[in-house]
């Protein structure tokens, strides 16, 4: 069956890059890729380069923006926080949410998960949500498990067309940063069981929903990953660091879609 979801690719810099890199990193980049916009491509700063880059990119419609991080209220005493309705005006369009690190290092669960969701489509920001197993988890059989309690709990109470609206990210804790991909068959058993779980909290547009693949994705080892059936894209840290890198990811997936056509 030919996917008809388009392809989204985005570069997570996590705590990377100055506001200059990131201008610099978005010029060498654009010289690369003249867009085409078969795959939508979001470039995901730090919050400090945001500005700029927005800027950098200027008035093109092929590369959006995303944040790493949002808080779930409008405004108010919450110092270090930002809102959705900052990034909305900035303009920003994604924000990635639930990340394995934000759950890892800065306490986030199902619930924060949940409402950072709710807020952002409430902004009419599209949110990245991050899903994925620690190790043990996958040595304890329990990834099924893990999955959808992540997905249940993190996209409750959304509308159906909200949910249609939502990036899954699949990041199996194990590969992030490590070297080590899910193989393909690895990747494609999740991301069905993900769609899977999500055709059950919203059987209309479940198939619609992009489920990108994050976890040591490379310009070498996309291909593979974006020709299984339900994987639509990549989260892309390390290698998103350098624009060819970046790009080469991206030009895999452009590939994947013409042999589409
Ligand atoms: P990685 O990170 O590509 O460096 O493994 C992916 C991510 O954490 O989004």
């Amino acid at each position: 069956m030919i996917n008809q979801r388009k392809p989204i690719v985005a570069a997570n810099w996590k705590m990377n890059k100055t506001q200059s890199e990131a201008s610099e990193f978005v010029s060498a980049y654009r010289k690369l890729a003249a867009g085409k916009g078969t795959v939508d491509v979001v470039i995901v700063p730090p919050f400090t380069a945001l500005p700029q880059t927005v800027t950098a990119l200027g008035s093109q419609d092929v590369i959006k923006v995303g944040a790493q991080n949002m808080h779930w209220k409008d405004s108010g005493a919450y110092t270090g926080e930002i809102s959705a309705m900052m990034l909305r005006a900035l303009p920003v369009d994604y924000v990635v949410i639930g990340h394995s690190e934000r759950r890892q290092y800065f306490g986030e669960t199902d619930e924060t998960v949940n409402k950072k969701v709710k807020a952002a489509h409430k902004a009419r920001l599209k949110p990245i949500v991050c899903v994925g197993e620690s190790l043990e988890q996958r040595d304890a059989d329990q990834v099924g498990e893990v999955l959808k309690r992540q997905i249940e709990g993190g996209l409750k109470d959304l509308t159906d067309r909200q949910i249609g609206e939502t990036v899954v990210a699949y990041e199996p804790i194990w590969a992030i940063g490590t070297g080590r991909t899910a193989s393909p068959e690895q990747a494609q058993e999740a991301h069905a069981f993900i769609r899977k779980t999500l055709s059950e909290i919203a059987a209309e547009t479940a198939n619609r929903i992009r489920i990108q693949y994050g976890g040591s994705v490379k310009p070498d080892n996309m291909a593979e990953l974006i020709s299984q059936e339900d994987v639509d894209g990549a989260l892309v840290g390390g290698a998103a660091l350098e624009a060819e890198s970046f790009y080469g990811i991206v030009k895999a997936a452009a590939e994947y879609v013409e042999t589409q056509k």
